[in-house]
């Protein structure tokens, strides 16, 4: 296989366990150069595991793990940085008071003058800001504007941006537009589609298949910790992502039990364990 199409990430029957919990069981996946894959599943399903794991917050139980074809241990996020792999959360963490710029430098600002005399050189790094964000289609005001007046889906996009500045082959996001309403959820997929064709490959986890589907190439579906395969769109339409992931059937159930609730005034015997009604209900409404 020619270096190119060596997949840039695999995870080979990945296992991942916390105390009986079996978070992730032989998960198998490969993320290709230039794509975007989102991770699909319910809650619980393991995805927020398995990107820990691909980003160094924690070593696999079992299988492995390969970048660029190389077997690979990440010790920590740092290591997984230093191979390539970025990974945004949707927590971020910036500082809401300092400056965009300052934000975005993070630890690795850039310096004029030597010994005593170094500090941030701030000019400069104001100017690869503005041109950075200016790269991704972002026009910021003043990049001396604390972060904390941004936007959520602007906030998400710098964080985007610093990933590639600084090298990132492979961006992964957890969730980057669950908390934002429609127009800037549209932001950050655009910048994660500006960010494809700039070579980069994303991971995306969501939980909407209409952020999913038009910005994925492939999608991953896991389940209880399972991989459930890989699909192309040829292979999964919009209407079955859309059935899968809102859960056309459970719905309706879900409907139905909620209508017989209210009739009968006492609660119907349980069946499902109460975290199996919980995990799906949130899915439903997350
Ligand atoms: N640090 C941990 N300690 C114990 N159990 C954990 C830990 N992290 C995850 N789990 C368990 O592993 C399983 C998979 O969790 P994970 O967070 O990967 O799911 P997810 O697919 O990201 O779900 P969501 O869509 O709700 O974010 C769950 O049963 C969860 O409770
Ligand atoms: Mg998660």
């Amino acid at each position: 296989m020619s270096a190119d199409q060596t997949p840039i990430v695999e995870a080979h029957n990945i296992s991942k366990y916390f105390g009986g919990v079996i978070a992730l069981k032989d998960v198998s996946m490969e993320l290709r150069r230039g794509e975007v894959m989102c991770l699909l599943g319910d809650n619980g399903a393991g995805k927020s595991t398995l990107i820990k794991i691909l980003s160094g917050v924690y070593p696999p139980d079992e299988g492995e793990y390969l970048v660029e074809g190389k077997v690979v241990h990440f010790a920590s996020p740092r290591d997984a940085l230093e191979h390539g792999i970025a990974t945004v959360y949707q927590d971020l963490a910036m500082i809401p008071l300092m400056s965009i710029t300052r934000n975005f430098f993070l630890g690795s600002e850039p310096t004029q003058g030597r010994g005593l005399f170094n500090r941030f050189d701030i000019r400069r790094a104001d100017a690869i800001v503005r041109q950075e964000l200016l790269n991704m289609g972002i026009d910021i005001r003043d990049p001396a504007q604390p972060v904390g007046t941004l936007s959520g889906g602007e906030r998400q996009s710098v964080a985007i941006a610093r990933a590639v500045y600084f090298g990132a082959k492979v961006l992964i996001l957890d969730e980057p537009t669950s908390a934002l309403g429609v127009k800037q959820a549209g932001v950050v997929l655009r910048y994660i589609a500006q960010a494809r064709m700039r070579g980069i490959a994303v991971i995306l986890i969501t939980h909407n298949p209409h952020h999913a589907y038009p910005i994925g190439d492939r999608f991953t579906i896991l389940k209880r910790g399972r991989s459930l395969g890989t699909f192309t769109k040829a292979e999964l339409s919009r209407n079955d992502m859309i059935q899968m992931m809102s859960g056309g059937e459970e719905l309706e159930d879900l409907e139905r039990e909620l209508r017989e609730f209210r009739e009968q005034a006492n609660p119907r015997p349980a069946e499902a364990s109460p975290q199996e009604e919980l995990s799906e209900f949130g899915e439903e409404w997350g």
